[in-house]
C-alpha cells in the first residue's frame, strides 16, 4: 500500500512513509465522478517517477524547459497552476499529498492545457531527496502546516535536514520561498536560516517580507488566513 493512501479519519493523525513521518490529511470528501476520472487517467502520465528523478526533471517534460521549479504542498495548486500559466517555458515540479488537491490541480492543468506542470501525490522531501544536485532554480514553500501548539512543532518540515536538502537542490543564486501567517513559524524558520552560509535573506527593509513578490498568486489557505486576520510573511532566501 502506497503510505499516502492512508487516511486519517480525524485528520490529524500521522501518514507514515517508509524514511519518515507525513502528518496531515492525505484524503478529504470522497472525489466527484470527474475528479476520480482525472486521478485515475491523468495522473499516472504526469507523475513524478521518483527512481527516475536522478536523471533531473528536464526528461519529464514533453519539450525543452529553461529552467525547474518545485513547489511543496501545493494544496489546491492555485499558486502552481498560476505560475504554470505565468511562465509557459519553465518547467513545475509540484507535490502534495492530499488527494483533493491533487484532483485539483489536474482539473486546473486540463483546463488550461498546461504541459510544463509535473505532480507527485507524496512527500516533498522526497523529491527532494532523488533530486540530483543544483537543478532547481526555485523552491516555494507556501504556507506549510503551522503545527502552532508547542508539542506539535517537531511535526515543522522546516528543519536543518529539509533546508540542507533545499540547499543541495538549489542551483547557485536559486531561491527558497517561504511563506507563513503563523509569527512563531517566521521566527522558527528565520531561526534555523540566519545562522547559515549557505542561504542568504533578500529582506533589506520591512516591505520586502511583509508584502508579496511580484508575481504572487493568492492561495487558498492565505485567503482563509487573512480573512481570520492573520498577517501573512513572505520570505526569499538565496542560495549563496
Ligand atoms: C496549510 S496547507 C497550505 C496549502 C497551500 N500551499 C496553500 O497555501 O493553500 C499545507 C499543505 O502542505 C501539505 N504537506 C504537508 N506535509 C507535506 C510534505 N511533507 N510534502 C508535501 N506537502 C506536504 C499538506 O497536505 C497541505 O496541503
Amino acid at each position: 500500500m502506497n503510505p499516502a493512501d492512508r487516511d486519517n479519519s480525524d485528520g490529524e493523525g500521522p501518514a507514515r512513509s517508509p524514511r519518515r513521518q507525513l502528518y496531515g490529511r492525505s484524503k478529504g470528501k470522497a472525489l466527484r465522478a470527474a475528479q476520480a476520472a482525472r486521478i485515475e487517467g491523468q495522473l499516472p502520465a504526469l507523475t513524478i517517477p521518483l527512481d527516475r528523478l536522478a536523471e533531473g526533471p528536464g526528461p519529464l517534460f514533453s519539450r525543452p524547459m529553461t529552467e525547474f521549479r518545485l513547489e511543496i504542498g501545493f494544496g489546491g495548486g492555485e499558486h502552481l497552476a498560476a505560475q504554470g500559466r505565468q511562465n509557459p517555458g519553465i518547467g513545475y515540479l509540484g507535490v502534495e499529498p492530499f488527494l483533493n488537491g491533487v484532483a485539483k490541480l489536474l482539473a486546473a492543468i486540463e483546463a488550461d492545457s498546461l504541459d510544463n506542470i509535473r505532480l507527485l501525490r507524496g512527500d516533498g522531501r522526497d523529491v527532494l531527496a532523488s533530486l540530483p544536485e543544483a537543478c532547481l532554480t526555485r523552491i516555494d514553500l507556501l504556507y506549510p502546516d503551522p503545527w502552532p501548539k508547542r508539542r506539535q512543532r517537531k511535526r515543522r518540515i522546516v528543519d536543518p535536514a529539509f533546508l540542507d536538502a533545499v540547499v543541495r537542490a538549489l542551483a547557485p543564486g536559486g531561491e527558497f520561498r517561504f511563506a507563513t501567517d503563523i509569527d512563531d513559524y517566521a521566527g522558527w524558520t528565520l531561526a534555523r536560516v540566519l545562522p547559515r552560509t549557505d542561504l542568504v535573506w533578500l529582506a533589506e527593509t520591512a516591505a520586502d517580507w511583509s508584502e508579496p513578490w511580484t508575481s504572487w498568486h493568492r492561495t487558498r489557505y492565505e485567503e482563509k488566513a487573512i480573512r481570520e486576520g492573520r498577517v501573512p510573511g513572505y520570505f526569499r532566501f538565496r542560495k549563496a
